[in-house]
């Protein structure tokens, strides 16, 4: 078969076969298609798409190019969840242990952030002494044991994927649906859970800014994943400021506790709360999305998943005391506050504005080399909707030491719009996404399958 026929073939818009496609993934992962061969077709991909099966057949590659578990390698019911990631999205260090803590085991492997996003492997490693590059049969005996873990993604599975990501990174190839699917939809379903939540985000601290194209990529992650007999259900939820109040690792791992306590702000509880319900749904445990929801409310009311937490902390390594002393989380002591120059309403915040500047400032990377700084981050005094009066404070950044105090409260002022009309509230997650398609969330519920 010739790399170049292959290439060819896909930039005159015609549908590559199987064996056509082996040829482009496998080949590229053992070194006999090169960068600029890859480079070419991923660029076709990215402008004249996939069909439906090939993206199946590219997700089914994607898959089989590493160690690859099923639920059967996991203690039963299992469920994960996937988000395609936004500013303060620290859902995941909560959700595992709620989820837990309710019967449902959950087996996730997570990314670092690169970029504005922040990852969940930096905000877990905030806790001090803990460990998430544990490996794959350790990662499983932890889930067996404690009922959940958070671990690194080991290059044992899905290895096509880490290397074409790279080469998509620096091409411009990232945006192509197909490709986001079956990197996606590969990755997870290797992991091995019998059940996935996808959480796509919208807006604009989000991989996707409008709602259609989130629309359009729950409905496609959805139905792919179900094309490997796990169940999948989508949420279409709002990245347009940030979840809750904190930015930033040690301060979002701190939220995290506040949630599992019983305190924490409402749209991260929201948030949460609904997505463990779906895996909690989805994993047969209970039979209504409602019903989740009052399960799950009741392990945070009783202390059950802030405990769930503290067992997973301690299994990786850590100081599983932080949960009922989050003073021992690593916070920097230099701060400055941004306040309102005039009265008001909160009228917007930017959260991909303040994501880039917690990274700026340290908390996240610019390339993967960089060390992390988890003491770093900002934590809102208020948000879109609230009122405020001149000069109340708005936001405390929590800063480098040395940092230049005038030009942050500029650059971060200009992140908070201030207005005189009360701004139209958006839903928290508008749209919910099974294999019916896409439905209105929130009032009288869908019809679940
Ligand atoms: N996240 C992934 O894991 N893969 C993509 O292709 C895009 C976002």
């Amino acid at each position: 078969m010739e790399t170049r026929a292959i290439i060819q073939k896909k930039r005159d818009g015609f549908e590559l076969s199987g064996d056509e496609l082996e040829h482009m993934i496998l080949g590229y992962l053992a070194g006999d298609v090169p960068d600029y061969q890859m480079s070419a077709w991923l660029m076709a991909v990215l402008l004249l798409g996939m069909s439906e099966e090939e993206t199946h057949e590219m997700t089914s590659l994607m898959m089989y190019s590493g160690r690859v578990l099923t639920p059967a390698d996991l203690p039963s019911p299992s469920a994960d969840k996937h988000s395609t990631g936004g500013v303060g999205d620290k859902v995941s260090l909560a959700l595992a242990p709620l989820v837990a803590s309710a019967g449902v085991c959950v087996p996730m492997l997570s990314g670092r952030g690169l970029g504005h996003t922040g990852g969940t492997l930096d905000k877990l490693e905030s806790v001090p002494g803990l460990r998430t590059d544990l490996g794959i049969d350790r990662f499983i005996d932890q889930v067996e044991t404690v009922g959940c873990c958070i671990a690194s993604q080991s290059g044992e599975m899905t290895p096509a994927d880490g290397a074409i990501y790279a080469l998509r990174d620096v091409t411009g190839t990232v945006e192509s649906l197909p490709l986001i699917v079956s990197s996606i939809v590969g990755k997870k379903v290797a992991e091995g859970a019998g059940a996935i939540v996808y959480d796509v985000k919208w807006g604009g601290g989000a991989f996707m800014k409008d709602m259609e194209s989130a629309v359009e990529l729950a409905t496609r992650l959805v139905a792919e994943t179900e094309r490997f007999d796990r169940k999948a259900m989508a949420f279409v939820t709002d990245m347009n400021q940030p979840l809750g109040m904190a930015v930033g690792n040690s301060l979002e791992m701190i939220e995290a506790i506040d949630l599992l306590s019983g305190d924490g702000p409402d749209d991260l509880r929201e948030i949460t709360v609904l997505l463990g319900a779906a895996m909690l749904y989805l994993a047969g445990a209970v039979g209504s999305l409602e019903a989740g929801v009052d399960t799950l409310s009741v392990s945070i009311s009783a202390g059950s998943a802030r405990a769930k937490l503290e067992e997973m902390i301690h299994a990786q390594g850590g100081d599983g005391g932080v949960v009922y002393d989050t003073t021992m989380f690593p916070v920097s002591s230099e701060t400055i506050d941004i306040t309102s120059e005039a009265g008001g309403y909160v009228h917007s915040i930017d959260a991909r504005g303040l994501g880039a500047l917690v990274c700026e400032m340290g908390g996240g990377r610019k390339t993967v080399e960089d060390e992390i700084d988890h003491g770093v981050g900002a934590l809102l005094h208020k948000k879109e909707g609230d009122r405020v009066a001149p000069a109340e404070p708005l936001a405390t950044l929590f800063v480098p030491s040395g940092s230049d105090g005038s030009s942050l409260r500029e650059r971060v002022g200009a992140l908070l719009q201030i207005s005189s009309d009360m701004p139209e509230r958006r839903p928290l997650a508008p749209l919910i996404v099974t294999a019916r398609g896409p439905q209105k969330w929130g009032g009288e519920g869908p019809g679940l399958p």
